[in-house]
Formats: structure tokens, sequence, C-alpha cells
């Protein structure tokens, strides 16, 4: 005798009764590009549906958000003036410190987390200063450390490093706790692969290396070991959440983390995921919301606790109209 394993999935009922993954809403965190100056309301071609917000124009994103009941924003800076070293990420004026000191008088409620890096910030776009023709790892930790307790003055909820820089965590740890700000919690970009999924962001953000690659600090796609490596330092150093990014194509590497982790892991579906199923929709070749949801549920049974995704809207929408 053969087992049936089609008796659980004969109607609606067992269905539900025998699901093993659930997507919620609490599970998203929603990213925001904000810009230094006025009445700025860009699309982003590549992104449909994402826009690039000023500060004067923003609300109604944030009120379409609190309405919704998404938790959460990742909110990344793009500020009018640039220079070698990005020293615009620690002006406790800049874009970003404004955004939070906006964001959390208007919308206390809502949890700010702000993407720690300096790459839409730098002349040359690359994610810290410059030596030899290579990013020096521990002349950017000195400005990473002075750009999170900015962050932190100005009343970040959370701060997520994502340079791929070696002791990050470390740095900001101790620069938190030496300024008074021992209960900040760091989301690490853990295991950041240098990958060509980001390609839509860079144009969203402005932040697309004028030479060269990422290849020296981001890591390679092929490897899966160095994965847990990089996550096992970063827990070491005290990090509070873990993140694998990309997602969609590193769903083992989600699992990895979720095995052998006691920590939250989070996972960032990125811009060129957004953009692919966005395209193949507007075509017609793929049905675009179902993708989508089947897409995001795979994160969640590769072990993701936390979603970062553009989605977050869509989704959640799709969410609270299930429930009624
Ligand atoms: C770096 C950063 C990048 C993304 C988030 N933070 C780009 C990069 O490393 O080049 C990519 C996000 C996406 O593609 O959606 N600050």
């Amino acid at each position: 005798m053969y087992n049936r394993t089609r008796r659980l999935r004969a109607s609606q009922g067992i269905r539900r009764l025998v699901q093993e993954t659930k997507l919620s809403v609490d599970d998203l965190i929603y990213p925001l590009f904000i810009e230094e100056g006025t009445q700025i309301e860009t699309e982003i071609p590549s992104m449909p549906g994402i826009k690039r917000y000023s500060l004067d124009t923003i609300s109604k994103e944030l009120d379409e958000v609190v309405e919704l009941n998404i938790p959460a924003v990742l909110l990344f800076g793009i500020p009018s003036k640039k220079d070698d070293e990005g020293t615009e990420t620690w002006n406790d004026q800049g874009i970003m410190q404004q955004a939070i000191r906006f964001i959390k008088k208007n919308y206390p409620d809502l949890y700010v987390i702000t993407d720690v890096c300096f790459c839409e910030y730098t002349s040359h776009g690359h994610c810290g200063i410059i030596h030899d023709n290579d990013v020096d790892n521990d002349a950017t930790l000195m400005n990473i450390a002075k750009q999170v307790v900015s962050h932190a003055k100005a009343g970040v909820d959370m701060v997520a490093p994502s340079g791929m820089m070696d002791g990050t965590i470390q740095v900001i740890r101790e620069a938190l706790d030496n300024t008074g700000f021992v209960n900040l919690p760091v989301m690490a970009y853990s295991v950041k692969y240098a990958s060509a999924f980001y390609g839509p962001f860079r144009d969203a953000a402005d932040s697309a290396p004028t030479f060269g690659d990422r290849r020296t600090y981001q890591m390679d796609p092929a490897n899966r070991d160095e994965g847990m490596r990089e996550a096992t330092f970063d827990d070491q150093e005290g990090a509070d959440i873990l993140m694998v990014k990309p997602a969609l194509s590193y769903l083992d590497i989600i699992r990895d983390l979720k095995n052998g982790f006691d920590r939250p892991i989070a996972c960032y579906n990125v811009s060129g995921e957004y953009a692919m199923i966005k395209a193949a929709a507007e075509k017609g070749w793929i049905d675009g919301e179902r993708v989508m949801m089947e897409s995001l549920l795979s994160m969640k049974r590769a072990g993701a606790d936390i979603i970062i995704t553009y989605f977050a809207k869509e989704v959640a929408r799709i969410l609270s109209n299930n429930t009624n």
C-alpha cells in the first residue's frame, strides 16, 4: 500500500490546517529612499511603484505604511553633496538625521532603521575610504562609528550596517555603548554577496561605483561556508539580527543561518528581484501577485524571520484583505 499524501490537500479547510509557513505583515520592513531637497517625488524606472522622496513629500507614503500596519522602515539617504569620505554621513544636520527626526516626531510608533554605509555619500561610490584603489577597512571603521552615533543621537531605533567591512559590528557596538546607547540594536548585513541583483538599487540610490566593483568587500556568490564564517563573527561581535542579502538566490544561506544561530534572521529581497517580477508581470508572462507571494513565502520557509522588501505595501494589502 502506498501513502496517500493527497488526503491532506483535498479542500481549502484542510490545506489551511496543515499549512506550515505563513506570511504576516509583522515580518515586513519597507525600504525608503529619501533625497535631500524639496518637492522631490522621482519615479525609479527599473523599480515600478518605488520613488525617491524629499521630506516635504514623503508623508503620504508614511501615512500608507502606518495605515497598512507595516512595523518598520529602512532608510536610505541621498545627500545633495558627496565627497571622498562621505562626511555627510555623520553630519547631525544631514539628510538621514533629518529624516530620522522627522519620522520619529510625526510617526512615533513606526520603527525606524537606517542603512549604515557610505556608497550613496562618496564621490567614487564605494562603501568607505579609498586608499590605493581599494577600500581601507580600518580607516572606514572610524567613520562608521561617527555615522552610527550621529544616527543614534537623531533618535533612530536600529542601525543596519551594509558595507561589509571587517570588525564593523564590534566597532559599532563599542561606539554605541560608549555614548549611552546600550539598548540600540544592530541588524548586521552579515552575509552580503557581490550581486548583480543590486542593479536597480544603484540607480535609485545613485550609488554605483565609478571604478572597479565591490568584490574586495562583498562576498563571492559561489561561497556558502564563508557565509557561516561571516555570520559567526557578527554573532560574536554582538549583532542582534543577522541578515542575508540577496534573498531569492540565497535561500540555502538563509536556512544555514536559521539552523546555526540563535538570533532572528532577516533577508533582503533586493531591487533586482523586485524588478524581475515587475517586468515579467508587466509583459503578462507571469502572474506578478502570485509570484511575489510565492517568493516571499519561500524566504520564510527557508528560515527568514524578517523580510526587507519593496513589495511590503502590496503584500500588506493582500494579507489584510485575506483576513477580512
Ligand atoms: C549599500 C546597499 C546596497 C543595497 C542596500 N545597501 C547596494 C550595494 O551594496 O551596492 C542594495 C539593495 C537592493 O538592491 O535592493 N549601501
